[in-house]
């Protein structure tokens, strides 16, 4: 790197819509981290499409989540936000890192197991090396940190054990990325099911609030949320539904739980509920209102691609070379 600054690397899929889980899991946590790091968040579009899109939402989706990441605070100067689809290394590292993984590494993947399960008309074999890609996303960028959410862990133990292992053949290569652990990222569950994650690509769109939802919406799925036949807002394993709401809630007010827990004493869930909402549609509203406003300056995002993606594909392309050396490939003239 230019400065001394340790590199962080992450990303989202555009796939679906950006729900509350995203946003307090990790977007809100990536903000300001450029003050101490090298930070590259990529628009992670070519895993996308392991499922299928349909093109123009897609590309739309895609534009999108640029875009939020904009709104929701990460200066576009100061942090690298570009399209993982722009900068070719990804893919063609990707191949190399493939022919040093083994299937048996990846038919542990619980993600695949999962994706699969889902999308049984479509087990493609994107799907399946889809950890090999990740990988390579983060090795190019020779990334020291990766904060992702629990569910990508495993992901990171691959990409460190196929990176140990080229630097065990060819010295030197690659730097051991370690997760990211900053302030705690809730994790946040679906409202109608709490046992299960809340997901872009759950089909039922109540257990999620999306980043887009308008005030009503928000208010209509926080009264509905799955809670339990008690009256106490209290955060106990036996009470995962308003567990989950006082993690929302928290997370969005800044309070502790057992502060929480005190201002809802004697007072019903129904109560507690409308703060949830109102508090989850204080913090999305600037957020709303900005992504609105850079939707219409087409001139502005569209110059910040533009250096952003040349300012990823240098850096991703001094590891590529290095790769290409190490690996004995013959020079481009
Ligand atoms: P993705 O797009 O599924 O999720 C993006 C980030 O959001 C976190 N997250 C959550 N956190 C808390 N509660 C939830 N309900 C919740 N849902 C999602 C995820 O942990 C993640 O940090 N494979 C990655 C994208 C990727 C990537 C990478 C990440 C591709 N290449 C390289 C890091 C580095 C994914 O599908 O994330």
């Amino acid at each position: 790197m230019l400065n001394d600054k340790k590199v962080l690397y992450s990303g989202m899929q555009a796939t679906g819509n950006l729900t509350l889980g995203n946003y307090l899991g990790a977007l809100k946590n990536w903000v300001n981290l450029n003050e101490e790091y090298e930070c590259f968040w990529g628009v992670m579009d070519m895993h996308s499409i392991t499922v299928r899109q349909e093109p123009a939402e897609f590309r739309k989706r895609a534009r999108n989540l640029l875009i939020l990441y904009i709104a929701a605070g990460l200066d576009p100067v100061k942090n690298c936000l570009y399209f993982q689809s722009h900068v070719s290394a990804h893919a063609e590292l990707s191949w190399i890192l493939g022919c040093f993984t083994y299937m048996g590494e990846l038919n542990r993947m619980t993600q695949f197991k999962d994706k699969a399960a889902k999308h049984s008309d479509n087990i493609n074999a994107g799907l399946y090396t889809y950890p090999v890609l990740m990988a390579a996303d983060i090795l190019l960028y020779q990334a020291d940190y990766v904060p992702v959410g629990k569910d990508q862990k495993q992901h990171l133990e691959i990409t460190r054990d196929i990176a140990e292992r080229i630097n065990g053949i060819y010295g030197d290569v690659f730097t051991i990325p370690e997760p990211y652990f900053g302030k705690a990222g809730a994790k946040i569950m679906s409202l109608q099911d709490p046992s299960k994650k809340m997901s872009k690509s759950d089909e039922n769109i109540n257990g999620s609030i999306y980043l887009t939802d308008d005030p009503d919406t928000i208010v209509r799925k926080c009264k509905r949320a799955v809670t339990d036949s008690d009256s106490q807002v209290r955060y106990s394993e036996d009470k995962p539904g308003i567990s989950n709401l006082l993690d929302i809630y928290t997370a969005c007010s800044g309070k502790t739980i057992p502060e929480a827990e005190k201002e809802f004493e004697g007072k019903g869930y129904g109560e507690f509920k409308l703060a949830v909402a109102e508090e989850v549609i204080r913090v999305l509203k600037p957020m709303q209102e900005e992504f609105e406003r850079l939707s219409r300056d087409k001139a502005y995002i569209d110059g910040i691609i533009k250096e952003n993606d040349a300012k990823a594909a240098y850096f991703a392309n001094k590891t590529l070379r290095k790769v290409r050396r190490k690996i004995g490939f013959t020079d481009i003239k």
